[in-house]
């Protein structure tokens, strides 16, 4: 609990939840830069309610959301095993995959509080090193990750719909 601001692990009952939080924050945040078709592609796919309910029963993922007093989810994240394209990828490497905060209640230290739960989960479940993709003009982001240590790495192409963003990959061992 942070002032009224609450963290907690996602149970498979959250699946719509997470789908209108995934697909809201995603929106706000990168909306602008796809065309619309690309951008219903994606979230049909990564943020259908069925694909969150797949990922909540993965037992190797973890997901976290944050609520407001009232109940609202502002924020959430999840965390694994890495699936991102790193040449020798070390065999118990972990990653954070998703981090999002709503735009209305960014700069409260939600995000960092977030990163704080997912690094020490996955630090507690042998994940090490631990990596993060990050769209390569996401500064503040960036920023973030940078202070908790993490490194850049490498980058690859993330597919949204027919376009192709460039991402950095960033480490931290
Ligand atoms: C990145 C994000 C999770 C940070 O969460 P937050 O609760 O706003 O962050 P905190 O209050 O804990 O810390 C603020 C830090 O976040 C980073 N930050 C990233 N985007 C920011 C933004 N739009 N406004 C302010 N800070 C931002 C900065 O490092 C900032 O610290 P600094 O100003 O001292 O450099 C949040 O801004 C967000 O959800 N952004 C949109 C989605 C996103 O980019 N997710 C990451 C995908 S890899």
């Amino acid at each position: 609990m942070t002032g009224s601001i609450a963290i907690r692990r996602a149970t498979i009952g959250d699946a719509f939840r997470l789908s209108d939080i995934g697909g809201a924050t995603f929106t706000e945040t990168f909306g602008h830069l796809y065309p619309p078709a690309d951008l219903a592609a994606f979230l049909q796919g990564a943020h259908a309610p069925d694909a969150w309910t797949r990922r909540l029963h993965d037992p190797h993922v973890a997901v976290w959301l944050v609520e407001d007093a009232d109940g609202t989810t502002v924020a959430y994240a999840s965390a694994g095993p890495c699936k991102l394209p790193v040449a020798d990828l070390e065999s118990n490497a972990g990653e954070l995959f998703q981090l999002y905060v709503r735009g209305t209640h960014h700069g409260r230290q939600i995000g960092s509080r977030l990163l704080g739960t997912a690094i020490a989960w996955l630090e507690g479940h042998g994940f090490d090193p631990l990596y993060v993709g990050v769209w390569s003009g996401n500064h503040g982001a960036q920023r973030l990750y940078a202070r908790c240590g993490f490194t850049p790495h490498g980058e690859y192409e993330f597919p949204v719909g027919g376009q192709r963003d460039r991402e950095f990959i960033l480490r931290r061992a």
